[in-house]
């Protein structure tokens, strides 16, 4: 490798730059609409085409640019937000390095027109590749309009890798109604392929909520309203009935600016205590006005990343206001006790000696796990597994009579316990079936099957499903509506961003809730890549998923009261699956206590 140390020309290191900055076309439409929002625009227009691909075009009705701000402004470094480093401890814009505009002009074609109020005539510039190629006075109403043409047309490796045209329309889709949330007093629209995504006129932050989410998301809203000295909490969450299996409905911004943090959307989950499951998530919409010298957002070339300098202050603010809120709305919210969700930082040393304490066996139950650890049970994973797997270990005498499962002759169903186990006894000992698993396995198989000689029996439903998505859920679902048929589940578009589910697969029922409806779409929406990349079925995650959505409201229940009639069926009908010992997600179905084993708690070594 050649030493020779050269400089490199400015066209280089702002491509470099750009790397950083401007990933896809959503971080071009960021950056462009924060400098809208910066020069104080009221009105905002995004018009995308291709995805943005081929247009990306903002324009807004703010300050506008002087002729020579507007040839400055491309450059690198030059902003009119910073003077001085001092400054970067209290950022109150959202730019603030000088960088964006000069990092998108290097990788694409960019015309600029803009016009400040002062100025009789505008300033129209058209820029290649860093280049300036025409530098001209035009008439134009006051404010800016940047249109970026063919981005990455220089940097043909990027380019190809450019994600689908609905995938880029998604991201810009969901930046621009966080832009909305964090700004309701400025009117925004979003067109793409002169179809309009969003339209939010100027209101308050629920009139956004309403126009963005729907009505019946804005009506859940219970407002937030807490100040303490300088801090200050404000928006609205959910009750927990309108809980998402997906994070996404969870808004926050600081200071404006739309994050996503931990540390933030733990002290809201910690707020919610036990009144949402782990796996779920609720719908908030929160602002926090925190003192601009106690939040760094220099950290990351996207400002994505967020840092507080009281960590723990702000995590036991956010959770108390969530809390007080529900509270003040007439739930009871039990605190998370051992919550496997992240506790802040500054947490974590008491947490650990609350394990260490927990943690110290008491006399009995030490003597109870060496018990235990010597004649353990064994599971059974394979139809063929030899009897002697599930024998205590160590013990071989079992060896000779090597009885295989499938030589298994009768099950005689003894009982239920606790209306969740079945109790059966068989050659091999006492066979243990949890219901719900087994039934989830049952359903799941008979999916597959339908699916792999693609006919998947379908049920209309009565009354069909309408679920109210948010702009960029139904640009994907709209899109994926062939597919979701494949999978027996027939939507159909209904008016704005208001989709309607006509028919599911028959295995799940004939009715479904508007609860259930809004985990499919989640689903759908979490699994779109995996759906769209038809991998093996097998393989695919969401079909368990969606089995088990439905397994857990519609097929037997633990809880439920089955007859032995029905276990025995159940039982038989489970083994006759290729894999009946697992259940979709690879939790047992069936135990079975062999005779050895039994023998050896009751220390019965008479033999
Ligand atoms: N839409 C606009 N209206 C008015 N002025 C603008 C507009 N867009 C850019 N400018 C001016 O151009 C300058 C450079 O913009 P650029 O986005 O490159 O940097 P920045 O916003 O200052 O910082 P950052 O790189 O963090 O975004 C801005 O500081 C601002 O003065
Ligand atoms: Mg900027």
């Amino acid at each position: 490798m050649k030493t020779k140390i050269i400089k490199l020309d400015s066209l280089t290191i702002n491509k470099i730059a750009a790397g950083e900055v401007i990933e896809r076309p959503s971080s071009v439409v960021k950056e462009l609409v924060e400098n809208s929002i910066d020069a104080d625009s009221t009105e905002i227009t995004i018009n995308i085409q291709e995805g943005g691909k081929k247009l990306i075009e903002i324009m807004d009705n703010g300050n506008g640019m002087s002729h020579d701000d507007a040839v400055l402004a491309i450059q690198r470094y030059s902003t009119s937000k910073i003077r001085t480093a001092d400054d970067l401890f209290s950022i109150h814009s959202l730019g603030f390095r000088g960088e964006a505009l000069a990092s998108i002009v290097s990788v694409a074609q960019v015309e600029i027109t803009t016009k400040t109020k002062e100025d009789e005539l505008g300033t129209l510039l058209s820029i290649k590749g860093g280049e300036i190629k025409i530098n001209k006075k035009t008439t134009a109403s006051n404010g800016t309009r940047i249109a970026v043409r063919n981005l990455f047309f220089n940097i043909p490796v990027r380019r190809k890798f450019l994600k689908s045209i609905t995938t880029e329309i998604n991201h810009i889709t969901e930046f621009t109604t966080k832009l909305a949330l964090a700004y309701p007093n400025i009117s925004f629209s979003l067109n793409h392929n002169g179809k309009s995504l969003i339209t939010a006129p100027k209101g308050d932050t629920i009139s956004q909520i309403t126009s963005i989410f729907g009505n019946k998301v804005a009506k859940a809203c219970i407002s937030i309203d807490k100040k303490e000295n300088d801090y200050l909490i404000t928006g609205f969450i959910t009750k927990p009935e309108f809980s998402r299996k997906s994070k996404d409905y969870m808004y926050i911004f600081v200071n404006k600016r739309p994050i996503s943090n931990k540390l933030i959307s733990d002290a809201i989950l910690q707020g919610y205590g036990t009144a949402i499951p782990s796996d779920r998530y609720p719908i908030v919409f929160l602002f926090l006005d925190l003192p601009t010298e106690e939040v760094d957002v220099n950290v990351h070339p996207t400002k994505k990343e967020i840092r507080f300098s009281k960590e723990p202050f702000i995590f036991s603010l956010v959770e108390s206001c969530v809390q007080n809120s529900l509270t003040e709305n007439g739930l009871k919210i039990f605190e998370r006790v051992s919550d496997t969700r992240v506790q802040p930082t500054l947490f974590k040393e008491i947490s650990k000696e609350k394990v260490i304490a927990n943690t110290q066996f008491s006399d009995t139950t030490r003597i109870k796990s060496t018990v235990e650890d010597k004649t353990s049970i064994r599971m059974i994973k394979r139809r063929d597994q030899p009897i002697e797997h599930f024998l205590p270990e160590g013990d071989k005498k079992g060896r000779d009579k090597e009885i295989q499962i499938e030589k298994k002759v009768s099950i005689r169903v003894i009982g239920l316990i606790k209306s969740t186990y079945i109790i059966a006894e068989t050659e091999e000992g006492l066979l243990l079936c949890d219901q719900h698993a087994a039934h989830e396995k049952i359903n799941y198989s008979k999916y597959l099957r339908q699916l792999e000689n693609m006919k998947v029996s379908v049920q209309k439903l009565l009354a069909p499903v309408s679920v109210q998505l948010k702009p960029s859920e139904f640009q994907m679902i709209e899109e994926m509506k062939l597919q979701l048929k494949v999978y027996g589940f027939d939507v159909e578009v209904f008016g704005k961003n208001e989709i309607l589910i006509r028919s599911i697969p028959s295995i799940m029922g004939v009715t479904i809730s508007h609860e259930v409806a809004k985990d499919i779409i989640d689903i759908f929406k979490e699994h779109n890549k995996e759906i769209k990349e038809n991998l093996v079925l097998e393989d695919l995650d969401f079909i368990k998923e969606i089995v088990s959505l439905f397994a857990c409201r519609r097929s037997i229940k633990s809880g439920d009261k089955i007859s032995v009639r029905e276990a025995e069926k159940l039982i038989a009908e489970l083994l006759s699956l290729k894999e009946p010992f697992t259940c979709p997600h690879g939790r047992p179905t069936i135990i079975i206590l062999n005779e050895k084993y039994i023998e050896e708690i009751f220390q019965r070594d008479y033999r």
